[in-house]
């Protein structure tokens, strides 16, 4: 079975309108990528569900070779269609296999794509696949919730979320323990109609995230509080992680 999430397979054409993060969002996440991508090895760049190519296509046109994997045939066709497009080399998989050929300098999910790989054996083979496809020195980027974060804002209810078309869009998140998930709810009203999407997550501590990654033979080399560069701290709701393969291994 496909692991391509209901809202990329049934409403890629809309899912820029309505899922878009703010542009300052994406400005930071490409900044803060080439930024570490300039301290990396020379290589290509490869993003693990790049979607429709919010971050990739602003980072080609900075000049890097970015590569992508997804699972959903179209998100990867509105990706080919955009300005750009043609200059990055896809591959339609399960982005937890890092099946794409090449070694890179740095590979990246954003926009909280880790975590919605299922289990805690899928997050590990990621990590695994990936360290075997970076070059020495070569960097892992990922971005999640701060599980306690996440907890508290599960109680506040439904929240609005800015869309990019205007279409009002309200979040609601439950989180269960027990089974390490939570799930977003959301409603999205578009042209008098509504529609629900519901995405579930797999979440995981940080500390559990850096066990995984030394399992892959790769280290913590630096955690943001988020896109912006930010330190992370006690009152960090979201982190950036980024992991290194020693450059001896
Ligand atoms: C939330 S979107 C983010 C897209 C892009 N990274 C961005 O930041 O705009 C997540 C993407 O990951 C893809 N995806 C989710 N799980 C996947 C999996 N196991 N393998 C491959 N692609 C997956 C979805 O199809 C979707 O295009």
């Amino acid at each position: 079975m496909s692991p391509a999430p209901g809202y990329a397979t049934d409403f890629a054409e809309r899912y820029d309108d309505w899922f878009t993060p703010p542009p300052q969002t994406t400005d930071a996440t490409v900044t803060l990528l080439a930024k570490l991508a300039a301290d990396a090895p020379d290589g290509p760049l490869l993003e693990l569900g790049i979607g429709t190519g919010r971050v990739a296509l602003p980072l080609a046109a900075r000049g890097y070779e970015v590569h992508g994997i997804d699972a959903a045939k179209t998100m990867l066709d509105r990706l080919r269609a955009k300005t750009g497009g043609e200059r990055i080399n896809v591959s339609t998989g399960d982005f937890a296999e890092v099946d794409h050929d090449g070694n890179f300098a740095v590979i990246y999910v954003a926009n909280g794509t880790f975590s919605e790989l299922p289990t805690q054996e899928a997050q590990l083979r990621c990590f695994a696949r990936a360290g075997q496809r970076l070059l020495p020195g070569g960097l892992f980027v990922l971005d999640a919730h701060v599980p306690e974060a996440l907890a508290t804002d599960c109680l506040t209810g439904a929240q609005p979320v800015e869309s990019a078309s205007g279409a009002p869009v309200l979040r609601t998140r439950r989180i269960h323990p027990a089974t390490q998930r939570y799930v977003s709810d959301y409603l999205v009203l578009d042209h008098g109609l509504f529609q629900h999407i519901k995405v579930t997550f797999r979440y995981a501590s940080p500390g559990e995230l850096d066990l995984m990654a030394a399992s892959a033979g790769l280290r913590l080399r630096e955690r943001f509080g988020g896109w912006s560069g930010a330190p992370f701290s006690d009152r960090s709701s979201y982190h950036v992680s980024v992991y290194e393969l020693p450059a001896s291994a």
